[in-house]
């Protein structure tokens, strides 16, 4: 598998119990490079573009709240296989499903409020990266 980069976020209820350090950790001990990371405050219309697909979702309104209600730490990860590996090191979206040793597993609070953010896809992960940094942001 080649060198990969995937988006992530460490999202307001990390960020908010000053968590950053411990799921920077996590991330850093499964092999994955922090290349690119800001601590920033998303704007509303920041968090209704990123989320957009699933603004028809009942939940939209209170993700965008969530999002928009503390700092967020965005990152762009590099490593082996990095999209598949993040998203197994986060776990599952449901901290009551995700497997024990995950960020959510340890850290989070409920399906909203679930710590990290990771691309699903290559694609996706082009695309968020973009969104929120410029090329000269990421040093690899
Ligand atoms: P994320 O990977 O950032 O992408 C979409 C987000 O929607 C997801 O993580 C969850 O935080 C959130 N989400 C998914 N399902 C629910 C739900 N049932 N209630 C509230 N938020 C949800």
């Amino acid at each position: 598998m080649a060198i990969q980069r995937t988006f992530s976020i460490i999202k307001p209820d990390a960020t908010k119990r000053n968590l950053t350090g411990a799921i920077n950790a996590k991330i850093e001990a499964a092999g994955l490079r922090v290349v690119a990371q800001k601590r920033i405050r998303m704007t509303r219309d920041n968090a209704e573009t990123f989320y957009g697909v699933h603004r028809e979702r009942p939940f939209f309104g209170e993700l965008v709240a969530f999002m928009i209600s503390e700092p967020v730490v965005v990152q762009v990860l590099e490593g082996e296989d990095a999209i598949v590996k993040y998203r197994e090191v986060m776990g599952a979206t449901d901290p009551a499903e995700a497997a024990d040793g995950t960020i959510r597993k340890e850290f989070a609070l409920s399906k909203g409020e679930n710590s990290v953010h990771g691309s699903d896809a290559p694609e996706t992960a082009a695309e968020e990266i973009a969104y929120f940094f410029a090329g000269m942001e990421i040093v690899g």
